[in-house]
């Protein structure tokens, strides 16, 4: 299978694309710049975002990048800003030193991959953006992180995905009388139930 064939099969037949959820972001942000750890195969963001940063340890993931033409095809022909694209893929593990400068990105996006907020933070800027969702607990630890403040979640209004910022309050209560700690989260890996929860989370880096 080609990129185009190995992309409508992940995403567009699964509808999981997300890239709603990726218009959304840029329409409310400032986001010139994106880190993705654990990205798989997922460029849409590249569709929004000029500047991207993939990083993935998977053969698939390595081989897919390894296409840059195809890869590149493939933004160009999708991407809705006017600026050339510029990726830059490392086939490598999240955890260990990227070639990034510290506090230099826009977003970081964290979707079922691990605990990235943890590990990537440094390389989000302050004021810049962090777009998780629970699945390894990950948006779990972010809302303990002193670090990071909930500025919005992701909701589903007719199919498409929008950012609310209603009553945040309510959001990571546990629903058994838990305190679970960063630690505690991150050695678990995976999250524990809230009393109300959302598809994803938006969080700014405040420190
Ligand atoms: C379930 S997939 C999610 C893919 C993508 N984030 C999405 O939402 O469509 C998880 C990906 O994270 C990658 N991954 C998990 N831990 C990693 C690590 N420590 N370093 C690099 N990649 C990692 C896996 O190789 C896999 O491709």
């Amino acid at each position: 299978m080609n990129n185009r064939e190995l992309y409508q099969k992940w995403f567009i037949d699964r509808q999981f694309e997300r890239a709603d959820l990726f218009l959304a972001l840029v329409k409310k942000y400032k986001i010139k710049s994106v880190l993705y750890p654990g990205s798989f195969i997922h460029i849409t963001p590249s569709f929004f975002i000029p500047r991207a940063y993939y990083v993935d340890s998977d053969q698939k993931a390595k081989r897919f990048f390894a296409k840059e033409d195809e890869v590149n095809e493939l933004i160009l022909k999708n991407k809705k800003y006017e600026e050339a694209p510029k990726i830059t893929f490392f086939g490598q593990d999240y955890f260990k030193l990227l070639d990034i400068k510290e506090g230099s990105i826009d977003l970081l996006v964290s979707q079922y991959a691990g605990p990235i907020s943890q590990a990537c933070k440094k390389y989000l800027k302050k004021s810049g953006h962090l777009l998780v969702n629970n699945s390894h607990a990950d948006a779990g630890i972010a809302a303990l992180d002193a670090d990071y403040k909930l500025v919005g979640v992701i909701k589903l209004l007719n199919t498409k995905e929008v950012i609310s910022e209603n009553k945040l309050d309510d959001y990571f209560h546990p629903k058994k009388n838990l305190k679970p700690s960063i630690d505690y989260l991150m050695k678990q890996g995976k999250g524990i139930g809230y009393t109300k929860t959302a598809m994803s989370y938006v969080f700014e880096k405040c420190h």
